[in-house]
């Protein structure tokens, strides 16, 4: 059962937790080309907490320190603040308790509300994005530009019961399924989206560990993720999974660690969705090239193919 006064515009901000922060510094300026704001503008101590810009807003990813790696929230985007008070309503009208912890002050957006989800995902709502006026976003790295119409970019959770989680988040969020992928045995990743990204969260069941798996941030120019590919190999950064393309998507990335362990994917030409004439599809498991490595061993194992 989808909500259609939920109007998510995507992923709007997203925080990380990682143990070291100073292994991030050059992670993610020098590797992934993201736009350090400095410890005077955020207004945070670089030990504490490190935010980054990938475009025209004042910070896209926050980089939390934490004694354990994962996924610290979701920031979830939405047009205005009535449309945030009916996210609200149907929040509470579907039983969740909202956290309130965390002040829409501490993220620097208008106005949020937050709940953690059965995995212990936490997701903010959010409407007023903190947005930079006067200086523009500018790669140290020197990528062109990441895509962020559709929000930062998609997450991917491994959950215990994947059709439990896609009926979860399209009841909670109004997510739409874009595509249910067959991985053999009963297993699936299922992708869903509110808008034309293809997906803006991915689940699935195949892989052995459950939690946050990876975020995707998409780059504007397929030379961006060729170079970032060129500094992941000379830095010897840990591989998730090599590059490839997904059939499906059908995304040019790979997949890397952060310094913790948090998954990190760079990707091009995402696929946009067209609503109007859009219907779910069944999909097997499918990579057009690459994409190996140790996680697509793990799926495969997961799933049961040859
Ligand atoms: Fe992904």
């Amino acid at each position: 059962m989808g909500c259609d006064a939920m109007e998510i515009r995507g992923i709007g901000y997203l925080g990380l937790n990682e143990t070291d922060l100073g292994a991030w510094r050059a992670f993610g300026e020098d590797l992934l080309g993201l736009m350090s704001v400095s410890a005077e503008e955020s207004g945070r101590p670089e030990d504490e907490c490190l935010l980054y810009r990938i475009d025209g807003r004042n910070w896209r990813l926050a980089v939390h320190r934490a004694d354990t790696p994962g996924l610290a929230y979701v920031g979830w985007e939405l047009p205005h603040r009535a449309a945030l008070a009916e996210a609200k309503d149907h929040l509470v009208s579907c039983g969740l308790d909202l956290d309130t912890s965390v002040s829409a002050e501490d993220r620097g957006v208008s106005d949020l509300i937050r709940f953690v989800d059965p995995y212990g995902h936490a997701h903010e709502l959010f409407c007023g994005a903190p947005t930079n006026l006067d200086a523009p976003f500018v790669s140290p790295a020197g990528v062109s530009g990441f895509e962020t119409d559709n929000g930062l970019g998609h997450v991917l959770f491994a959950v215990p019961n994947a059709n439990e989680a896609e009926d979860y988040y399209a009841r909670v969020l109004g997510m739409k399924t874009t595509d249910r992928m067959d991985m053999g045995n009963g297993k699936r990743t299922i992708f869903m989206r509110s808008r034309e990204r293809h997906h803006m969260i991915a689940i699935t069941d195949v892989l052995p560990e459950h939690g946050f798996g990876h975020v995707m941030l998409e780059t504007s120019k397929i030379e961006d993720v060729g170079r970032a590919w060129d500094r992941v190999q000379a830095a010897g950064t840990p591989i998730f999974m090599s590059l490839g393309q997904h059939a499906n998507d059908p995304m040019v990335s790979f997949y890397i660690e952060s310094p913790a362990g948090n998954g990190i994917e760079l990707g091009w030409a995402g696929m946009l969705i067209d609503e109007d004439s859009w219907v779910v599809r069944e999909v097997g498991p499918n990579e057009l090239w690459g994409h190996r490595g140790a996680q697509m061993d793990e799926i495969e194992a997961g799933g049961g193919r040859s």
